[in-house]
């Protein structure tokens, strides 16, 4: 089975060693620098996906254009031309290869975000499908995590159900028609479980490829080790992206992994 078809079947693979240690130093790095920078007072901003609606959070909502900063997620703007670093990283020829191997192109990078996922602090993310927050029609969010840490059972690894992408999805949140605040909507009246889920140990510089219809979720983090990771969310570019979607980009300025080329 080769990898497109393996990623087919269980909605997700596992790529070892596609970052170096290098990269990985680099980007958490580059992270700590930026996150030193900010002054959080007036940002008390917290990314919940089990949140089922959320009251107006204009920061929240604004986050599509610029780096913003959460305190368990850090947002970066997938546009890359913020920060050289995460340029660097987000838009290599290895990656442009990847969406090409796996049939993905041609593809629009919408988000980015550090996930720092701190020793002892670092909350649980409930079961959710990335496709629920990046929704497109027809679904084509894809996401590639990359573990900058070692990830483990005990700082909270990502875990997932092979093949449970075929299921369809969810929920879906948006923003409430009203322009007050969003909400989620269910769309399937089966009730989230964690059966079947297996827990996706990697070693730092793994790459983990998502299919946005892959339920997953992560356990908190109780070690003593924090469990950092990088994140970027794809769409297909030919696929509609609804104005009712809470994170809003300028879709002209959206480019693939290749930014010059596609
Ligand atoms: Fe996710």
């Amino acid at each position: 089975m080769n990898r497109k078809q393996e990623f087919d079947q269980q909605g997700f693979l596992i790529l070892e060693n596609f970052l170096s240690r290098e990269a990985c130093e680099e980007m958490m790095q580059r992270a700590s620098e930026l996150v030193q920078q900010f002054d959080y007072r007036g940002h008390p901003s917290i990314f919940r996906t089990e949140e089922q609606s959320r009251v107006s959070d204009d920061y929240f909502l604004n986050s599509g254009d610029n780096i913003s900063y959460f305190f368990e997620a850090d947002a970066f703007d997938d546009e890359g031309n913020l920060d050289p670093v995460f340029q660097k990283h987000s838009r290599s020829k290895k990656l442009q290869e990847l969406a090409e191997e796996l049939d993905l192109n041609p593809l629009l990078l919408i988000q980015s975000m550090l996930i720092f996922k701190h020793a002892r602090i670092g909350g649980h993310v409930d079961i959710h499908q990335d496709s629920s927050f990046l929704y497109t029609e027809p679904e084509s969010c894809t996401g590639f995590w990359f573990a900058l840490e070692d990830a483990t059972l005990e700082n909270g690894c990502m875990w997932a159900r092979p093949g449970g992408h075929k299921r369809g999805l969810h929920t879906c949140f948006r923003r409430k028609e009203n322009g007050q605040g969003t909400e989620m909507i269910l769309l399937d009246e089966e009730v989230y479980h964690t059966d079947g889920m297996i827990p996706l140990e990697v070693k730092q510089g793994t790459c983990i490829v998502l299919h946005g219809l892959l339920p997953h979720y992560s356990n908190p983090n109780t070690s003593g080790k924090s469990r950092q990771a990088y994140a970027i969310h794809t769409i297909h570019r030919d696929a509609h992206y609804p104005e009712a979607n809470w994170l809003r980009r300028n879709r002209n300025e959206l480019t693939g992994f290749n930014k010059h080329a596609e």
